[in-house]
């Protein structure tokens, strides 16, 4: 018999779920958010008819780590607020200072004309797509350069979301009328809705990491000149922090770039990183001094 009004969640169930959220996905749940955790897996309840969320613990449990309910349970966790142009300043930083001397030392001989760009817990894709549109954008005109971007994220609705590459009107609020006129397609049959055109699209590969995952499916002569983790470590413990940032740090080129989001600081976490701008670092040049 399944109920409309919501079942409670025990203090004991919403311990397991914590633990569960933070052996998987490295996620913190604080106490604040127990509210989330019943209203959200409630509705899985429901769809399964089950009478407590005991029993929901019981079929994850049954199905084991990598069951189906499992990856339900991550994807319905996590929170995945995201937008267009979000956090303008650093795709300024981008157009006008990264690559403004990227190109510089291209045209010396002191670069390849590739650039590599990972975004990490990159949501429904507004990111990536609002970074392919600038780096395209500002390299207009300036010949042949391989970009490529890895788009990542724990959570495979987002993913699939992020792949289709459609987005509402409203949602595209944010991009300057220029860049929608070049790397949006209305879709055809839908009202107000916009495709990332494929040429775009090509320049990003979507994958599924779970950043707290000891091994990711990177090869391992990848170095990135850019690593965007924003928006996605406020939810992970400092040791966990810790850890990541690390391993950023070795997967940058020397020099290479993390920007993290507006309420997050390396501060107390890793002091190799210089800060050139709000919530922009630089790897340093010695890739020897990597924190472990
Ligand atoms: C709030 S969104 C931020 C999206 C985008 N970076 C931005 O700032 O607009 C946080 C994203 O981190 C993802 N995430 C949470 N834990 C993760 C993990 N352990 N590994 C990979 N992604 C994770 C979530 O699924 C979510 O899509």
């Amino acid at each position: 018999m399944t109920s409309l009004t919501p079942i409670v969640l025990r203090q004991d169930e919403f311990e397991r779920f914590r633990a569960l959220a933070y052996q998987a996905a490295g996620i913190n749940l604080t106490e604040a958010k127990k509210q989330l955790v019943q209203s959200r897996l409630f509705k899985r309840l429901r769809h399964y008819g089950l009478s407590s969320f005991q029993e929901y613990l019981r079929l994850v449990d049954s199905e084991g780590e990598n069951g189906n309910e499992m990856r339900y349970l991550i994807n319905s966790l996590t929170t995945n607020k995201t937008d267009f142009f979000r956090e303008p300043h650093h795709f300024r930083y981008i157009s006008q200072t990264i690559l403004p001397d990227m190109i510089d030392q291209a045209a010396h001989g002191r670069r390849a004309r590739r650039i590599r760009v990972w975004h990490a817990g990159c949501s429904t894709g507004q990111e990536p797509y609002t970074n392919a549109m600038t780096i395209a954008d500002t390299l207009r005109g300036q010949g042949m350069w391989d970009v490529r971007l890895l788009a990542s994220d724990i959570d495979t609705d987002v993913l699939a979301t992020a792949k289709e590459a459609t987005y509402s009107a409203e949602q595209l609020e944010p991009v300057p009328a220029a860049l929608k006129e070049r790397y949006l397609k209305r879709v055809m049959g839908r009202m107000d809705q916009y495709q990332v055109t494929q040429d775009l699209r090509g320049m990003i590969a979507f994958r599924q990491i779970n950043l707290n995952e000891d091994a990711w499916p990177i090869r391992a002569d990848v170095r990135f000149d850019i690593i965007f983790c924003r928006n996605v470590v406020i939810y992970f413990d400092k040791p966990t922090q810790r850890k990541l940032f690390g391993r950023f740090q070795r997967l940058l080129v020397p020099g290479g770039y993390l920007f993290i989001g507006h309420s997050e600081s390396l501060f107390g976490i890793n002091d190799a990183f210089e800060t050139v701008g709000g919530t922009i670092y630089r790897a340093p040049d010695e890739t020897e001094s990597v924190a472990r």
